[in-house]
């Protein structure tokens, strides 16, 4: 015999609607916020936090440079996937850190390097913007691939041909993007070096990158204005990826696992906890109170909830566990509730796997989460890192699991003693450049937030009321009865959408 057995079915979030509350001028759709913790932070409650409820998953078909540089840039993350090896990913990450970083952490010359071999660095490097120091690190000038031509200043040195510190605009102990701006804008120059009161070279700021700031005001970044980047780590090999992705300046860690109840994952937060004290921590995922009490005890600094969901899991059928993914936000919540009253700590929880378009993640934030996990919605996306291809005349990208025989064929090790796969491989519907998509989503979700009588996740947590539906009052709810001669697809059984 068990030792519990419930009787009562867990529900899906395609269950669930919410009922609208009085919308005021206060919550209509301009005055929404869609921010959210992304982790606890201890010192500083604010000091991790999206910009949109929404992350891309840890994917091979997912989750590369080009979404975590355009989802960050928009106000998400991407958690670069660990199916590769910790070089591979700590690459990705780093390239994600230095895309437009606001301030530059330049690589230096000295005054006596000649020409040909600054050519040759620029070369190596990958960029022409070079500050010139002395020994004690001291700004002496600058020289870009405006102040020589190699073919004829190859023999000279680098002082011969760099602009003078005397000659250029300089920024003194300036740590604020707009004040960096402003200076910049007088300047005639299109980069600012910033030094310390000894005239010690700190960064460079560049014009174009600080346009690209002003640009996109929902970025998540770090206190140097780079990119905020996350990645995910196993519980295999964290002893030697973590070193490398810390040394990348990855922000946040996830733990990827499809059940994170287990004393490896346990052992894996404690050794972080101890090694990297001020890195916070994803765990998950698992689908308990209990887990959650586990993982948060163990260190985790937020934690991923869902099992079996996901478009492409075969989890449920391949091991019978699992939980529909909206009874798993209702009870988890109860748990993260509880222990935020019992310790003050507030551990974000992450809803992952199945959640397909706006009304599901408004109904999972309104369930108690604090933003949600997307695999398939962003792989159909320009920036997952997948070719299009066609089949039956529509364009298409490749889609598949992390626990696919797909995404196994990387590792040494990790999987060998598993005789199943957990995942499958399929195709989505291509569907264009993620700005062109993210806007529709975030806008249902607020005007479904405003409809509710709420301006942030916060107040939706304290005053959604969400009831079941039956079969037939979704059936109600679609379109019915009525010829279409368009038969537009978004409105049939599959919901490719947004
Ligand atoms: P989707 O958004 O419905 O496509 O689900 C994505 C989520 O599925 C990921 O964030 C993972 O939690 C989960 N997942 C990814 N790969 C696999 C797999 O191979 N088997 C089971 N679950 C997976």
């Amino acid at each position: 015999m068990a030792k519990n057995i419930y009787t009562e079915p867990s529900r899906t979030l395609m269950e669930y609607r919410l009922l609208p509350g009085l919308t005021t001028e206060k919550s209509t759709l301009f005055k929404v916020s869609l921010k959210t913790p992304l982790v606890y932070s201890e010192n500083n409650p604010d000091k991790y936090h999206l910009n949109m409820p929404i992350v891309s998953a840890a994917m091979q078909s997912v989750s590369g440079v080009s979404m975590g540089i355009e989802l960050a840039e928009l106000g998400g993350v991407a958690f670069i996937f660990s199916s590769q090896t910790a070089s591979q990913q700590a690459g990705m990450v780093r390239k994600i850190k230095k895309h437009k970083a606001g301030f530059v952490e330049p690589e230096t010359v000295h005054s006596n390097m000649k020409i040909r071999e600054l050519v040759q660095l620029a070369r190596e490097k990958g960029f022409k913007t070079f500050p010139v120091v002395n020994n004690n690190n001291v700004l002496l000038g600058i020289i870009t691939k405006n102040d020589y031509d190699h073919t004829v200043h190859g023999d000279l040195k680098v002082s011969e041909r760099m602009i003078k510190k005397r000659n250029m605009t300089v920024g003194v102990d300036i740590d604020n993007i707009k004040e960096a701006n402003a200076i910049l804008k007088e300047s005639h120059h299109s980069v600012l070096p910033i030094v310390d009161e000894n005239g010690c070279l700190k960064y460079l700021v560049f014009r174009k990158d600080i346009r690209n700031h002003l640009n996109n005001p929902m970025e998540v970044v770090d206190e140097k204005k780079r990119l905020l980047t996350t990645a995910a780590i196993n519980t295999h090999d964290y002893e030697t990826r973590v070193p490398a992705l810390v040394e990348a300046s990855v922000d946040i860690l996830a733990i990827d696992s499809s059940d994170g109840h287990t004393v490896f994952q346990g052992n894996t937060l404690k050794w972080l906890k101890k090694n990297y004290p001020q890195l916070p921590v994803i765990g998950g995922n698992v689908i308990t109170g209990e887990g959650f009490d586990y993982l948060v005890e163990s260190g985790a600094s937020a934690v991923k909830i869902g099992m079996g969901g996901g478009s492409i899991c075969i989890t449920q059928e391949q091991k019978g566990t699992g939980r529909g993914l909206a009874t798993t936000i209702i009870k988890v919540t109860e748990a993260r509730n509880q222990y935020f009253k019992k310790t003050g700590k507030y551990i974000p929880l992450i809803a992952d796997g199945g959640i397909v378009n706006a009304k599901d993640i408004v109904i999972a934030l309104a369930l108690g989460a604090d933003y949600v996990m997307m695999g398939r919605y962003f792989s159909r996306m320009d920036e997952s890192p997948t070719e299009k291809v066609t089949i039956n005349n529509q364009v298409m990208k490749p889609y598949w699991g992390e626990g696919s025989a797909r995404a196994r064929e990387w590792k040494e090790l990790r999987y060998n003693h598993l005789k199943f796969v957990e995942g499958v491989e399929g195709f989505v519907q291509y569907a264009g450049k993620l700005r062109d998509n993210l806007p529709e989503t975030l806008s249902k979700i607020m005007a479904s937030m405003s409809s509710v009588g709420v301006s942030t996740i916060e107040e939706l947590h304290e005053k959604a009321e969400l009831e079941v539906v039956s079969a037939l009052s979704i059936r109600e709810g679609n379109v019915h009865d009525i010829y279409m001669p368009q038969n537009d697809s978004k409105y049939n059984t599959i919901d490719w959408g947004n």
